[in-house]
């Protein structure tokens, strides 16, 4: 298989937004909207706080839309006060888990060396990995953007990863929650230097799928998801409203 093969992921990073009420009115909107379009090319995947994770998991038994986590631990059980491992993840029906979020690298000093040892835990569950790598604005503005996101993506992958197991996500960290976005000539150049290097290290490196992600939304999702190495896109603010997501959705 191949990147243009792959079926596109449309993950919603609701990050620390929700209530029991939103996670039930917007997953049976989008439920309802699914159901309606099952050629639908887009698979959809969920990913609201840790404590609406198994009410979320029920909602959508049964769908198409399939449930994620924002963070794991990188072991399965122990005195780790406040953590949830990806054990406990998938024992609730979660099937993904976002990594290495430039949010929990910033605020919790994520190192890539842990989102390894996290994306290992989570794989080591059966979940998939979604690993996100970005470079800041100084870092672009000097160059660096693509041995910033090399490095990255080398110490944030496990060797283990099969295609499967893995996702990974380009989110610019000065376009996470700004509005701004860099240009598709710039995503599709950090794309094909990300899928050169997972070509160079997997077998199967053809088959992870890529997405973009920071400030994605109805209105400029499709210049994004029609460029060759972007197989879907990882959507925060705009996950929140049930058009919004919907219209992305549709775009991939
Ligand atoms: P945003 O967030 O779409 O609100 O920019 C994206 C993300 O952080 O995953």
């Amino acid at each position: 298989m191949t990147w243009n093969a792959l079926r596109p992921l449309i993950a919603g990073n609701w990050k620390m937004n929700g209530s029991r009420a939103m996670t039930r009115t917007l997953i049976g909107d989008l439920t309802a909207r699914a159901a309606a379009r099952p050629d639908l090319k887009a698979e959809l995947l969920l990913c609201p706080p840790a404590p609406y994770l198994a009410l979320a998991a029920e909602l959508t038994r049964g769908g198409t839309i399939i449930i994620g986590a924002q963070d794991c631990h990188v072991v399965a059980a122990g005195a780790h006060t406040g953590d949830v491992s990806a054990e406990m993840l998938a024992d609730c029906g979660v099937r993904h888990v976002i990594l290495g979020h430039s949010e929990r690298r910033a605020e919790h000093q994520e190192s890539s060396a842990m989102v390894s040892a996290k994306a290992h835990a989570a794989i080591a569950a059966g979940l998939g990995a979604i690993i996100c790598v970005g470079e800041t604005l100084a870092e672009r503005e000097s160059g660096e953007t693509l041995a910033v996101v090399e490095a990255q993506l080398e110490a944030s992958v496990p060797a283990e990863a099969v295609a499967d197991q893995l996702v990974v996500a380009y989110e610019p960290v000065w376009a996470i929650g700004t509005g701004r976005t860099p240009s598709p000539g710039d995503v599709q150049s950090v794309h094909a230097h990300l899928r050169k290097l997972l070509m160079a290290w997997f077998q199967d490196g053809g088959d992870i799928r890529l997405l973009y992600g920071g400030s994605v939304k109805a209105s400029n999702a499709p210049q994004f998801l029609g460029l060759t190495e972007v197989n879907g896109a990882l959507v925060g603010g705009a996950s929140l409203k049930a058009d919004e997501f919907w219209s992305i959705a549709v775009a991939a």
